[in-house]
């Protein structure tokens, strides 16, 4: 599957394109659709793209913002991705409540939890049956294992096709996240990737080397774009 991948020099211009790239997701989506839903990815990677976003002057009404995948914690807890993103981010522009949409990390059972989001998910984009979402931007991250969201090497996540949120596991620790048809619908994927620990698994990926149990950043398909710095993009052809 060719993939549009963009190399920048340094953190700096990789943030930069990633922001480019982003508000003209979001004023592409706004003009065609009057509203942006965007997929926030955790990790410490998005977190200047957040930073940045949040010096925008943008109407944040028309923006909705779901997450990708959350680590089973409260969102006061120092490994929360909705933590991490309200703080850089959301904390700091007019965003209205309830255009934020955090995965619920409250129930005992992770699964119901992922059962909620989906019904959320579902009841926001008025899905029928079997019908997934249209994000309009889904931003995610690449574990140097070559995992995305909390879809993870050799885990039961990696096979569900037939729902939109599952339940993930790293290191016997629950996740949410959405499902990889789920993030393969949206209108546009975009991985952002830094550092060299993530070149091996870059490579690999791109070359379609291995499966995707292995890599399951490869389950990602559709417009999928890859931007990533120099050292990520150190063991490409
Ligand atoms: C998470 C992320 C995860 C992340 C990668 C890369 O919850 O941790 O969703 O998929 O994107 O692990 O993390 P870094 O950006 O911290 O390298």
């Amino acid at each position: 599957m060719p993939q549009n991948v963009e190399i920048l020099h340094d953190r700096a211009a990789l943030v930069a394109r990633a922001l480019d790239l982003t508000l003209a997701a979001y004023r592409e989506a706004v003009a065609a659709r009057g509203q942006f839903a965007f997929v926030a990815a955790g990790g410490s990677t998005p977190k200047p793209l957040y930073q940045a976003l949040a010096t925008c002057e943008l109407d944040w009404s028309l923006a909705h913002v779901f997450w990708g995948d959350e680590r089973y914690v409260p969102p006061t807890d120092p490994q929360s991705n909705e933590g991490m993103t309200r703080r850089a981010w959301l904390d700091l522009v007019s965003i209205p409540p309830a255009n934020i949409h955090p995965m619920p990390t409250n129930a005992d059972d992770p699964a119901i939890a992922a059962s909620r989001y989906e019904a959320h998910l579902r009841n926001f984009f008025h899905l029928a049956p079997g019908e997934f979402p249209s994000f309009d931007l889904t931003l995610l991250g690449l574990g140097d294992d070559g995992h995305t969201a909390s879809l993870f090497p050799h885990t039961p996540a990696l096979a569900v096709s037939d729902r939109l949120v599952t339940v993930g596991q790293k290191d016997n620790r629950p996740r949410l996240t959405l499902t990889a048809p789920a993030i393969s619908a949206s209108r546009a994927v975009l991985f952002l990737v830094e550092g060299a620990a993530k070149a091996e698994a870059v490579r690999a990926i791109l070359a379609e080397e291995g499966t995707a149990e292995q890599y399951p950043a490869r389950l990602i398909r559709g417009n999928v774009t890859w931007l990533l710095d120099a050292a990520a993009a150190a063991k490409l052809p």
